[in-house]
């Protein structure tokens, strides 16, 4: 299939120009003006939108088994729902159980995935230690294409990680020139936070913020951030939801450290106060963690995305129904974590974050898919609109609106936590892989069209660190 966007603004993290776009073989091979192109190609006219790189989307967990149940979404629908939003890769993760081999662990999320409508790769994430994780790791890196391993420091019990298997994995990641991730939260703070809250009588979700304080993700972000340090090997903090974690970020990175933090489009615009909802169902269907948080945590999010502290936005996708969060009707601890939005992190990001002027076209794209491409190193196959990357395209409608809604949106969940909300500035076609899969409401994504994408080690970038650090050591790089 052949492809010419006519008429549009090219908007890249950096520029802003109009250029047509011309794509064939899944690749874009032409931009400017008065392209000559075949007969046969299908022509977009794209005037008054924007021609945008496709959205990466780093942190979903379609179809994951997770807290005595799957969640709802699996790589087929949520990757349509994804190309419906515009967004036309996805990191999910892979996440061994206790003592599961990793290798085993990806084998399976690699068969899980061949449904995937949209390009996707994964992060594997390391729940346990021993000499045979150490090797999995290397073989990950070096044969298949992973270079970010998660580390959960919540869910005791389950799949969290301590300090010793920090110190081992973050370690290892360094020999291997891997990224090592973490959602932090205190695990032992939380569990002992629960506990106290079930015994005062506090069962209903309004327990779940009040058992995951502000304080427990800053002191988990600052401690990774710290063994990091130690480490000497960058780091990526998941889902920063507060103040707390964003500063341990801010204070690390101003002092040279190379840390980089996400957030999600929920916790820029949903706020704490859905947990006192007097509906279990209702309230329940936002339990996620971190959870929401008050309007001052969202604020210091925003300046996050601003000031570029915070350089990719994600959704945490992993959706559960009404009968799956009715597990924890009488105790919040057992309410699945977990809430949707891939179809919605662009249209929710741009609405509240270009239209109010919050962010700049440019800025936008860079916190929906070129930063992301780089710190996870598949830039400039991703992430940006140029001559020889993959034809993933997002055509921008800025004037097109849509009330977001359970009832009409393509993802496998039965509520929305952006329900009501009206958004303007949406996708009105989107290309993945060189094909037109989402043209004015109406959905083609075919099953199984979805490639995994490799991404290599980085260690022209750790050997950056190093030589920095070694010209510090010898005094030649100044600090006030
Ligand atoms: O509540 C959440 N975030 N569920 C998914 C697992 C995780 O912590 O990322
Ligand atoms: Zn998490
Ligand atoms: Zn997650």
């Amino acid at each position: 299939m052949s492809i010419l966007i006519r008429g549009g603004t090219v908007v890249n993290a950096d520029t802003s120009v109009l250029a047509d776009v011309y794509c064939e073989g899944g690749v874009i091979q032409a931009i400017g003006n008065h392209l000559s192109v075949p007969n046969h190609t299908e022509t977009i006219d794209a005037s008054g939108q924007y021609v945008m790189p496709g959205g990466i989307d780093p942190h979903t967990h379609m179809q994951l088994p997770f807290m005595g149940t799957v969640a709802s979404e699996d790589f087929y629908t949520g990757t349509a729902a994804g190309l419906a939003g515009g967004t036309t890769s996805i990191i999910d993760f892979v996440i061994p159980g206790p003592k599961q081999p990793l290798m085993e662990a990806y084998n399976e999320w690699r068969g899980w995935a061949e449904k995937a409508a949209s390009d996707y790769s994964f992060h594997v994430a390391v729940t346990w230690w021993d000499k045979s994780v150490h090797e999995d790791m290397g073989i990950l890196v070096n044969e298949h294409g992973v270079n970010s391993f998660k580390h959960f420091m919540a869910y005791k019990n389950a799949i969290m990680a301590d300090d010793e298997i920090l110190v081992n994995s973050f370690r290892r990641c360094v020999e291997l020139g891997a990224m090592p991730t973490v959602h932090a939260e205190n695990g032992e703070l939380v569990f002992q936070l629960q506990k106290e809250m079930l015994a005062k009588g506090i069962t209903g979700p309004e327990g779940h913020p009040l058992s995951r304080p502000p304080a427990v993700e800053g002191e988990a972000a600052h401690r990774a951030i710290k063994i990091a340090e130690v480490m000497n090997v960058p780091l990526y903090v998941v889902h920063v939801s507060c103040k707390d974690s964003l500063d341990a970020i801010v204070h690390a990175r101003n002092a040279g450290q190379r840390v980089f933090g996400e957030c999600l489009a929920g916790h820029l615009v949903v706020d704490e106060s859905v947990y006192r909802h007097s509906d279990f169902t209702y309230a329940a269907a936002h339990v996620m963690s971190p959870p929401f948080r008050s309007k001052p945590h969202q604020e210091a999010l925003w300046q996050g995305l601003q000031s570029g502290n915070l350089q990719t936005t994600a959704t945490d996708h992993c959706c559960f129904c009404a009968d799956q969060k009715a597990m924890g009707k009488d105790d919040f601890s057992q309410i699945p974590n977990g809430t949707a939005g891939v179809e919605d992190r662009m249209t929710v990001l741009w609405d509240a974050g270009v239209n109010s002027g919050r962010l700049t076209m440019n800025e936008f794209v860079a916190a929906t898919s070129t930063n992301a491409a780089k710190i996870f190193n598949i830039y400039p196959k991703k992430g940006t609109i140029s001559v020889g990357s993959d034809a993933d395209i997002v055509i921008w409608d800025p004037t097109g609106t849509r009330t977001i809604s359970a009832k009409t949106h393509h993802q496998n969940i039965d509520f929305n936590i952006f329900e009501g909300r009206k958004v303007k500035g949406i996708a009105s076609h989107t290309i993945s892989n060189g094909q037109l899969v989402w043209i004015d409401g109406d959905l083609r994504a075919v099953k199984g069209a979805g490639r995994y994408i490799k991404r290599p080690a980085f260690h022209p970038m750790f050997n950056a660190m190093d030589t920095f650090k070694q010209q510090h050591a010898q005094g030649k790089v100044k600090r006030k």
